[in-house]
């Protein structure tokens, strides 16, 4: 694709989103970047990007972002990890008008391709009910019995997608993300998913001294974890690709949750009392990716080992958690730089962003 062309990137402001938006950026593309949130709590947040705050449930908010635009990486989504979705089933089934809406205006616009972010939450949940688990196929996401309210709205936004393709000739693409983590995301608030909330708490335990942690479930439930680098060049690869059916985009180096605390403690050098919670959200038993429609499209596989990848989290989280107990007594407004956005990307705001972040700050 020309880089004159311009890449809508919705959902910007969130995790997997702002490196979307940082990966094209690099690559010199033209991009607009949005999202309802206010950009002083955009992961990443980029001023020589167009940045825009929308509530893309609105149809008309929909049209006004694709105009003169080439792509669609549509990432918006009201999710979270197990915490939220198991508690927020309506909300995340209202993710349904930002995906018909935007499919709506990309068709008026005649936006060449777009870009879905699927889960691997639509798969049937009787072939996730052990932790020995047999990695999911493509295939099993039918006969349908997604993951309630969340799992089943982004089965039925996929085949929505499609019969946009089928029907009007929009050229989408639909990626089955399994459970993706790295820096610059959500972990603290309810929203976090395994990775970064262990990581949170090992953090917590270490830095007060006490030296137990709270487990969700038995530690025995099983997934496979995808690194960021991973997600945005499966993603990329997926969209410039022929394939037109949902595919797999996810690690297929399958832990149980125990071993991932044990990666942490390592990461961290301690070892913590563990304090199973077996009345909290565990979600399904075992969950894997099946790579082998994903090697044959693609030619390509994530291989980031979880080791590596959680020691970048970690870090990273490990800063969060030490700089943000005293960011906002000591930040004070230099015209330059802004609070939980990633500041060494921060070079200059624009005027609305200048009064957003004043009010955030007050
Ligand atoms: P995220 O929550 O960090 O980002 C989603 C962003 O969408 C948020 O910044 C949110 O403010 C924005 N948004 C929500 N409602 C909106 C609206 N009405 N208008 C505009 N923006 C809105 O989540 P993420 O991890 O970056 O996930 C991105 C996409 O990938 C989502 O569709 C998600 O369902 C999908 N996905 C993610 C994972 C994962 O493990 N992270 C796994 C499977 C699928
Ligand atoms: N979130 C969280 N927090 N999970 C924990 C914790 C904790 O402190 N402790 C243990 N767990 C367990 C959960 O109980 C669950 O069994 C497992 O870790 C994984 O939880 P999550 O990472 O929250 O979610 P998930 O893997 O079940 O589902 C996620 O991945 C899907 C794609 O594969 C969700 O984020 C979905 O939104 C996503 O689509």
């Amino acid at each position: 694709m020309s880089k004159d062309n311009r890449i809508l990137v919705t959902g910007a402001g969130g995790f997997i989103g702002g490196h979307l938006v940082k990966a094209f950026r690099e690559d010199g593309f033209h991009i607009r970047a949005v999202d309802i949130k206010p950009f002083s709590e955009w992961y990443q947040l980029f001023v020589d990007v167009e940045n825009l705050t929308l509530d893309l449930r609105n149809l008309d908010a929909c049209r006004e972002v694709t105009e003169k635009i080439a792509m669609v990486y549509n990432l918006a989504a009201d999710m979270g990890g197990m915490g939220f979705i198991e508690l927020n089933k309506g909300a995340c089934m209202l993710s349904v008008l930002i995906n018909t809406h935007l499919l709506i205006a990309a068709k008026e616009a005649g936006v060449g391709r777009f870009f879905f972010s699927s889960s691997a939450c639509v798969y049937n949940g009787d072939k996730q009910t052990d932790s020995n688990v047999t990695a999911l196929k493509e295939e099993d996401a039918y006969p349908a019995l997604s993951e309630d309210g969340y799992g089943w709205e982004k089965l039925f936004s996929e085949r929505m997608s499609r019969h946009f393709r089928e029907d009007y000739g929009l050229v989408t693409r639909t990626a089955r993300y399994h459970n993706v983590y790295g820096p610059h995301g959500t972990y603290k608030g309810g929203r976090e998913k395994a990775p970064a909330a262990i990581c949170r708490k090992v953090i917590e335990a270490k830095l007060s001294g006490r030296r137990e942690i709270e487990i969700w479930g038995d530690g025995k439930q099983t997934r496979s974890f995808m690194y960021i680098t991973d997600c945005v060049k499966g993603s990329r690869m997926l969209m410039e690709s022929d394939f037109a059916d949902p595919l797999n985009i996810g690690s297929s180096e399958l832990v149980s949750i125990n071993q991932l605390v044990d990666i942490v403690e390592e990461i961290a050098g301690i070892k913590l009392e563990r304090r199973y919670n077996v009345s909290a959200p565990k979600g399904v038993n075992g969950r894997n990716s099946d790579n082998t429609l994903t090697r044959k499209v693609l030619g390509w596989e994530p291989s980031t080992s979880l080791r590596d990848g959680m020691e970048l989290t970690y870090r990273w989280i490990y800063d969060q958690i030490t700089a943000n107990a005293s960011l906002f007594s000591k930040w004070s407004w230099d015209g330059r730089t802004a609070p939980h956005a990633d500041r060494s990307q921060v070079f200059s705001l624009d005027k609305s962003t200048h009064a957003q972040l004043e009010e955030y700050q007050l």
